[in-house]
């Protein structure tokens, strides 16, 4: 199969040798390309990183261009996807021997939300500065799953559960306080979860803010775009992904059709699902974001060395009165931050979906420090 050019990073693991002897500026840039295969928010990677190699220093910076503005309005799913890229950034770093020391730049919630003209672009998040230690080889498989990780919106054997040494592993990945893991594999709980996640689809689908805004970064299958979603990874053949992009845009009219199989898709996904996992945090801060962020990659990629696949689903959480409602079905008073869903494809080739893109490196290091 042919490498698109904005789907090249991900070819990217054979090209660096022997990477125990890579030189400081060498592991400092490996380090900033595992992050960069994270997950993002409609694929925005609204993530920056500038490499201090003198003082082993790697800083984090939201780009809040690349914060979606109607439907990430707090900025918290931005954030919530730099705590996935730092995680892989971590991982990375204690796989080669670099132990991590990470200091929190800001906790002002105003700083990460979307920007506006006259306000600073790039907001200083963190600073991780790394000490030389003996390399930490088990996490080997992980790096790799780094690699092999992508969403795959597809339907999940219903009767095909997760095994319990699968989720004994998940459940390490939260600490209880800040970050605590809800599972639900009941039929009825998914039920009710799926049904809210449909209304939640519909309100983005009807509001011409939000679909408009989807429409931007909904992109048909052959796009040369490197941020954003190619319809394939909904599982949509050429046609529709491009009916689908136009439509939202509103360049043509969304045939009827096309937005209930979208609502339809998330929520029957859901109910199938054997598995939803529900991040809730402790506070709905910048701190508690990047630490939702950094559990949800390390239960996604526990997934993925296990080949269990994963989809997220933010539309309940960004809606203000479907989370209301669906806080207290969960019966909790702490803050929900991310929702996915996790089982084994129906399919078999669905797991061939292609890699999302990406930008090319060089776009996410700066050159600068801001
Ligand atoms: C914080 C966050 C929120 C997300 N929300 C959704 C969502 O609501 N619906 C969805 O289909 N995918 C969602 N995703 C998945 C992203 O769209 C996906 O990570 C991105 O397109 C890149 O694809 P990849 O993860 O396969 O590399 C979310 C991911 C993150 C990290």
């Amino acid at each position: 199969m042919k490498i698109q050019k904005n789907c090249e990073l991900w070819e990217y693991r054979s090209n660096w040798g022997n990477l125990g002897q890579l030189n400081l500026g060498d592991k400092l840039n490996y380090l900033c390309l595992l992050a960069h295969l994270a997950p993002s928010s409609h694929n925005t990677q609204p993530w920056r990183f500038f490499i201090d190699e003198a003082n082993k220093i790697i800083s984090v910076y939201l780009d809040r261009e690349f914060v979606l503005s109607a439907s990430d309005i707090d900025g918290r799913q931005a954030v919530v996807s730099i705590g996935c890229a730092v995680e892989n950034l971590i991982c990375g770093a204690k796989y080669l021997g670099m132990e991590p020391t990470i200091k929190l730049l800001t906790s002002d919630k105003k700083k990460v939300k979307p920007f506006v003209e006259n306000e600073p672009k790039i907001t200083p998040l963190l600073e991780i500065k790394f000490t030389e230690v003996k390399p930490y080889l088990k996490l080997e498989k992980i790096v790799k799953a780094i690699f092999n990780r992508k969403v795959i919106r597809a339907e999940y054997d219903p009767q095909k559960p997760v095994p319990d040494e699968v989720i004994d592993l998940l459940k390490k990945t939260t600490d209880e306080k800040m970050t605590k893991l809800h599972l639900i594999t009941d039929s009825l709980r998914r039920l009710g979860i799926a049904e809210l996640q449909s209304q939640a689809d519909a309100f983005v689908i009807n509001s011409p803010k939000f679909s408009k805004e989807l429409g931007q970064w909904f992109l048909p299958n052959d796009t040369a775009n490197f941020v954003g979603m190619p319809g394939i990874s909904f599982g949509l053949p050429d046609d529709q992904a491009l009916r689908m992009h136009n439509g939202l845009l509103e360049k043509t009219a969304l045939q009827p059709e096309d937005g209930l199989k979208f609502a339809l898709a998330g929520k029957i996904g859901l109910e199938k699902s054997p598995l939803i996992g529900i991040i809730t945090t402790k506070n709905d801060d910048i701190k508690n974001w990047l630490l939702a962020g950094r559990s949800f990659e390390k239960i996604f990629l526990t997934l993925t060395d296990n080949d269990i696949q994963v989809a997220v689903h933010a539309g309940i959480i960004e809606v203000p009165l479907i989370k209301r409602i669906f806080s207290a079905t969960l019966g909790t008073t702490r803050h929900i931050t991310v929702l996915f869903r996790a089982g084994y494809v129906k399919k078999e080739e669905d797991k061939n979906r292609p890699h999302s893109p990406r930008l090319p490196l060089a776009a996410v290091i700066l050159s600068d420090k801001s």
